[in-house]
């Protein structure tokens, strides 16, 4: 398919990134991007806190700071109560709020399901965009939050999370990236993503994809929840994690010998997962600590680009 597009599209269809990017002027881009989806939690303001949160990590990841928001709203009106739409928008812009963005509109329809989310708009310098692209041998890799969001979701909806770990992984899903992306702005970074649907794999996959370069991954280094370990040992894995793996088999390899529960923590899906940050091997460990400092305790560098053979993600 061919999409239209104009000289002052800097990211667009072309390649899967996180957001689109539109030069306006020498010193101006727009960073915009859309996501919505049904409730991942049975509270409704957190969910209005978690899909905020995870609509502005796109403009994070790009390097850019949200500026606007619309809503995206598809109600039951017939089957459900309107204080539950209203606990969902208020999440939202209390979290539009949290990351200094406006809500300047929405639309919303009818619908069987409820339906959250936001497009957002955002503000970057277009020398400073960051995508996929542009790995470098030597670079590492760090990520900003731990993994295993998806595995616990799995287990909350099979009434095997406690409501302490309900409460922390919700919390975790509703932070936003924006003290991650804030930190990294200071360093020289090469490239970012954030790490959703996909899982951590499945996204560094997309960043290798095309790059002529190698990622060395460092399991045991991976920042992660702990329950989730226990959880994914008793086999309660979201299907996604299955799909995620299958994906990209032809592309990653595991060392022998590594447990599988941790190696389902690679291929989890998250919900408004962490920054996955590339940049020069020497100051990824200034990043983590700068990160740590910041109050992003679980930050870890987490793997190294390397030298061929192409395309390949060894994880040992
Ligand atoms: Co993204
Ligand atoms: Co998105
Ligand atoms: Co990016």
């Amino acid at each position: 398919m061919v999409f239209p597009t104009d000289g002052n599209v800097l990211v667009g269809l072309d390649r899967a990134d996180d957001a689109g990017v539109y030069k306006v002027s020498d010193e101006l881009a727009l960073i915009q991007t859309v996501d919505f989806f049904t409730p991942i939690v049975d509270d409704p303001y957190w969910f209005g806190q978690i899909a905020a949160a995870n609509a502005l990590s796109d403009v994070y990841a790009m390097g850019g700071i949200p500026k606007t928001a619309m809503n995206l709203v598809a109600f039951p009106v017939k089957d459900m109560d309107l204080s539950v739409l209203r606990a969902v928008i208020q999440g939202g812009i209390d979290k539009l709020a949290e990351a200094e963005t406006v809500l300047i509109g929405g639309h919303s329809i009818e619908d069987k399901e409820l339906k959250y989310g936001l497009s957002v708009t955002g503000f970057v310098h277009p020398a400073r965009v960051l995508t996929k692209q542009n790995l470098q041998p030597g670079d590492g890799l760090v990520l900003t939050k731990p993994l295993g969001t998806g595995i616990v979701n799995t287990a909350i909806k099979a009434g095997m999370a406690s409501a302490d770990l309900t409460e922390s992984v919700t919390r975790l899903m509703a932070a936003l990236n924006r003290i991650a992306a804030e930190t990294m702005a200071r360093f020289d970074v090469h490239a970012c993503t954030d790490v959703t649907g996909f899982g951590l794999l499945g996204h560094l996959a997309e960043m290798v994809s095309g790059s002529g370069r190698s990622v060395r991954v460092f399991a045991e280094r991976i920042p992660v929840i702990e329950d989730a370990l226990t959880f994914a040992a008793m086999g309660l894995i979201p299907a996604g994690a299955y799909k995620n793996r299958e994906f990209r088999a032809g592309m990653i390899e595991v060392g022998d010998g590594m447990a599988r529960e941790r190696q389902d923590m690679l291929f989890d899906p998250q919900t408004s997962g962490g920054l996955l940050i590339c940049m020069p091997g020497a100051q990824a460990e200034d990043l983590v600590a700068a990160l740590k400092d910041a109050g992003l305790g679980d930050a870890a560098k987490v793997g190294e680009i390397v030298d061929g053979p192409a395309e390949k993600i060894r994880v040992a």
